[in-house]
């Protein structure tokens, strides 16, 4: 998608993204937990989460390690930020900037450098990702670690084939971002973490229809509607049960940490 386009697909999600995970809401737990364990958070850590839409994890990270300094929120849709609230939480603070901003230097930062920034499903909308994560990672204090979460190679949701089949042609190979890291002076490791997902066949089908992923916005109104037809017939069951699966990316900064 073109980046006005993206820009455009979550102005319109912003409202009803945290809507789509009410119905899971272990996920969002399980996740976050999963986040705050790999990047060793701990209270006193200066955290940026890049392209944290709504602030869902980083509102569940900070119930969880309990911060001392604000967790910056940075993402450059300020409909997905307004979602953060007005005044934000405590333990978050809201930042209108791309990942490319924060890696240029160009974004006013209220910390110089970070012990430890996560980007959670924003990497593949980062048009130059070698540069950009190079620049996140000089941003890094001495053992500061970056961590990408995304999405593998191919999925096994329960959507239609063409959906699945564009996922697989768009979505960034973990590998390629692993050898990013390493070349902006990171120690990478790859590992997967994996649930299983249970979710309202109809609640899903309504997911789709608001293009819950990116990638649907691809499609015109009635392929989405050819498409769920498709799911209809393929998964008369009410309740669809299938695996999340994310590559977690980690790259550790050489040096002491605080
Ligand atoms: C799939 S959402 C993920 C949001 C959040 N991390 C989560 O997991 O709920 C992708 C987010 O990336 C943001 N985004 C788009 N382009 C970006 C860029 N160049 N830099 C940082 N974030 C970007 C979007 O505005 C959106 O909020």
């Amino acid at each position: 998608m073109e980046r006005r386009d993206v820009q455009g697909h979550y102005e319109r999600l912003a409202a009803e993204y945290d809507e789509h995970w009410v119905y899971a809401p272990h996920h969002i737990t399980w996740l976050s937990a999963r986040l705050a364990e790999t990047l060793h958070l701990s209270p006193t850590d200066r955290i940026a989460d890049i392209g944290c839409g709504t602030g869902i994890f980083a509102r569940e990270v900070a119930r969880i390690i309990n911060p001392q300094h604000a967790i910056l929120c940075v993402d450059p849709s300020p409909a997905m930020l307004h979602q953060i609230g007005t005044p934000p939480p405590a333990g978050l603070t809201p930042i209108a900037a791309s990942a490319e901003d924060v890696a240029a230097g160009s974004a006013q930062l209220p910390y110089e450098h970070l012990d430890a920034i996560w980007l959670k499903e924003s990497v593949h909308h980062v048009a130059d990702p070698a540069t950009t994560l190079h620049g996140l990672a000089a941003r890094l204090a001495p053992g500061g670690r970056l961590l990408v979460v995304m999405l593998p190679a191919s999925i096994e949701y329960p959507l239609f084939q063409a959906a699945l089949d564009r996922f697989t042609e768009l979505q960034p190979d973990p590998e390629r971002i692993v050898d990013h890291l390493r070349a902006a002076g990171l120690q990478p490791q790859l590992l997967y973490v994996e649930q299983e997902s249970c979710l309202d066949r109809e609640r899903y089908i309504g997911m789709v229809r608001a293009r819950y992923m990116s990638l649907l916005s691809t499609f015109s109104d009635s392929e989405i509607e050819k498409g769920i037809e498709e799911m209809r017939a393929a998964h008369p069951e009410p309740v669809l049960a299938f695996p999340d699966r994310f590559a977690f990316l980690l790259g550790v900064k050489p040096g002491e940490g605080r």
